[in-house]
């Protein structure tokens, strides 16, 4: 199987039968047999299968699992969130669709600045035929990916509730993820790789909550008239999102697997490293920044009853309902 590949491979299209589109708004990817093809898959995916069969067994999981078992639940839930439309009360729902627009934007952005650093030095084992070798060309890949994903979230808005109105004062809401400064034993620019990568994962890993929510509400027939369309938008996203967590966790686990040039001259075990970043970064997401979340909505949600005319009712439902 090959394992290198030229950045306009990593960024080739497969030659669709017709791009996707809604309602005159050209998005990515497109249909092959009838069937949605992710944007830029063409060689991308191949080439991260290729990368992670070269990885020890266990590897990826090792990485993976810790995150995946630690996901927070959405807030609002289901049946909160679906309780406050029936009652006319959109726009925590709106609110949220259009952060989750713009943090799918911020998320390209984030990677596609990192300054990449010669990891051949910064890694002490052989890193020839890894994802680690391909970084720059599958940031760009990643950062035209969410590009993509910023308008695909907007018009899975706009088609389930008609062109809502969209509060203004969203953007102070969107604070990007801090990063704890943990691998002191390895250069800077490598400590800051790695952050980066591993946030970004986190944050796509844990999004497979916000996929569940935004499918099961945008999708009550009940609810929206156009429930079909927007699910199945926001499923074409969700399917985008499978070579984000591949390659991001392959390059985790290639280094995870090797040692790393330390700071004092004595090599830094791969393991220690990234498992002791992957810990940090997911105890803050799943903890404090998660409560912050939940707070910081349910504020949002009981200014937008305070004049409902059955409000005390509404509010005690609310407090009942299935996450
Ligand atoms: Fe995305
Ligand atoms: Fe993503």
């Amino acid at each position: 199987m090959r394992t290198e590949y030229s950045s306009d491979e990593l960024l080739a299209e497969h030659a669709y039968e017709h791009p996707l589109a809604l309602d005159g708004v050209p998005c990515h990817g497109g249909f092959v047999g009838g069937r949605y093809v992710s944007p830029r898959t063409l060689w991308r995916a191949p080439a991260i299968a290729s990368w992670q069969a070269h990885l020890p067994a266990g590897e990826l999981a090792a990485v993976l699992d810790p995150i995946s078992a630690r996901v927070p639940p959405h807030f609002p839930g289901v049946e909160q969130t679906k309780l406050l439309v029936r009652h006319g009360v959109t726009v925590p729902l709106v609110r949220i669709l259009t952060i989750i627009a713009l943090v799918e934007g911020f998320g390209g952005d984030v990677l596609r600045l990192v300054a990449l650093p010669p990891l051949v030095e910064r890694v002490l084992d052989p890193i020839d035929g890894t994802a680690l070798t391909h970084l720059g060309a599958l940031f760009e890949a990643h950062a035209r990916d969410e590009a993509g994903h910023r308008r695909m979230w907007e018009l899975a808005r706009d088609v389930a509730l008609d062109r809502p109105p969209i509060p203004k004062d969203l953007a102070s809401s969107v604070t990007p993820a801090g990063s704890p400064r943990v691998l002191s034993e390895i250069p800077f620019d490598t400590e800051a790789l790695i952050l980066r990568m591993m946030g970004v994962l986190v944050v796509e890993v844990f999004a497979v909550e916000a996929f569940r929510w935004a499918r099961e509400v945008l999708g009550d027939r009940t609810l929206f008239p156009r429930h079909d369309e927007s699910r199945t938008l926001i499923e074409y996203i969700q399917q985008d999102e499978t070579p984000h967590v591949g390659y991001l966790a392959t390059a985790l686990a290639e280094l995870r697997c090797r040692r790393l040039a330390g700071l004092t001259g004595e090599p830094a075990p791969g393991k220690a490293v990234i498992d002791r970043a992957r810990d940090a970064i997911v105890a803050a997401q799943a903890g404090p920044r998660h409560r912050a979340n939940v707070q910081f909505r349910m504020n949002v949600i009981e200014r937008c009853v305070e004049g409902h005319p059955r409000r005390a009712e509404l509010m005690g439902d609310f407090g009942e309902a299935l996450r």
